[in-house]
């Protein structure tokens, strides 16, 4: 629950003829392509006394001059969460663990120089937004993907931290992450590398996923849908892969790499560690060679590996794509364990199980 509730959030909405009509839960529904009607705009203007009040407005293209200084020296913060529809009680909507996102949030903001958001007020303004967007909340199996964004927002191309700042939010109604269910393929990237000790690696900024592209256009090339990064210092050490944290299954113990700086701590990660070891598994976070994984792939110990986080909940790896030889994970089949996982974390978000660790969050206006 946002601490600040009295603070307070215009509404300039669009009339109801004028609202696109939110897809059905059966539609295809591409991620992120399609933006609902209303988004959520909040500047940082120290010569104003600091954070404005919160507005939502239709969702439409907004000005900034080409010198700002977003656009020169990528002070840019973002998030993803989601919000659900509850299986059970479908008048009522959820998010999932959002007080990690926010203070996420504002970690990103602080390791980029940037004015962070204060936490309540980052709920504030999702709860205020999902609330106006409801109807875009779809059933289970789809959710609305929440973005907030952070911009640097003075103008001058000269080098510095802004001190002017636009936080803004925009919804989008998402289903499947990936074109297949089945288990994705995943290409070892040894040519680049994602993040370094005293890096920005564990901050959610732009920038980190823009170095990664041609790595991912590399993978694609190849037929595979996302990179498996590993340490920048020994380029040994499995850090995650693409946008999602990666683990390691043996037989009823998972392994995945601990948080050394340079990994984002997934929400989905943490919330998996937490189950997994409720549910009897041996859980363990620490220092995953590369070379020891292969191995243990051809020998059979290994025997499943899957990425998780918040868009696509938790994606089996079927296939491990190393310069010119293609590994097989679990024979190219998505496991029991990532199944069961992935069941046991959609249940609880969408309150078909008991929220045994508190995770949810009722959407408080509605
Ligand atoms: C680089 C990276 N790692 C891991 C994750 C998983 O984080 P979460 O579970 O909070 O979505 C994401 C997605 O946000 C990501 O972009």
């Amino acid at each position: 629950m946002p601490q600040s509730g009295s603070l307070r959030i215009l509404r300039n909405l669009l009339p109801r003829h004028k609202r696109k009509t939110p897809p059905s839960p059966a539609d295809e529904i591409q991620f992120g392509q399609t933006q609902t009607d209303h988004m959520l705009i909040c500047d940082y203007l120290p010569a104003k006394g600091g954070w404005q009040v919160p507005e939502i407005v239709p969702y439409a293209p907004f000005q900034l001059t080409p010198d700002s200084v977003v656009f020169h020296y990528g002070q840019e913060v973002f998030e993803g969460l989601k919000a659900y529809r509850d299986s059970v009680q479908p008048d009522q909507i959820y998010f999932f663990r959002p007080e990690q996102n926010a203070r996420r949030f504002a970690n990103s903001a602080l390791r980029l120089g940037m004015q962070p958001v204060p936490e309540d007020i980052f709920l504030k303004c999702i709860h205020e937004l999902v609330a106006v967007e409801k109807d875009w909340v779809l059933e289970s199996p789809a959710s609305l993907y929440i973005r907030p964004t952070l911009i640097g927002m003075d103008t001058g191309v000269s080098y510095r931290a802004s001190l002017a700042y636009r936080l803004f939010v925009i919804v989008s109604p998402a289903k499947n992450y990936y074109k297949r269910e089945t288990g994705v393929s995943v290409f070892i990237e040894r040519q680049h590398v994602r993040a370094v000790p005293g890096g920005s690696g564990e901050a959610k900024c732009g920038g980190n996923y823009a170095a990664a592209l041609p790595a991912l256009q590399r993978a694609r090339a190849l037929g595979a849908e996302q990179v498996l990064w590993l340490d920048g210092l020994e380029r040994k050490f499995v850090e995650e892969v693409g946008a999602m944290n990666i683990m390691f299954v043996y037989g009823d113990k998972i392994i995945t790499p601990s948080l050394t700086g340079s990994i984002l701590p997934g929400v989905t990660r943490s919330s998996i560690i937490q189950l997994a070891r409720h549910l009897g598994f041996t859980m363990e976070e620490k220092r995953i060679d590369i070379g020891e994984v292969l191995t243990d792939i051809a020998k059979g110990t290994l025997t499943e590996v899957f990425g998780c986080g918040t868009a696509a909940v938790i994606s089996p790896v079927t296939e491990l794509l190393d310069g010119d030889s293609r590994i097989e994970v679990n024979k190219g089949k998505v496991g029991p364990v990532a199944m069961k996982l992935k069941k046991e974390l959609i249940d609880i978000q969408f309150g078909r199980a008991p929220d045994t660790f508190g995770w949810r969050t009722l959407l408080a206006s509605q």
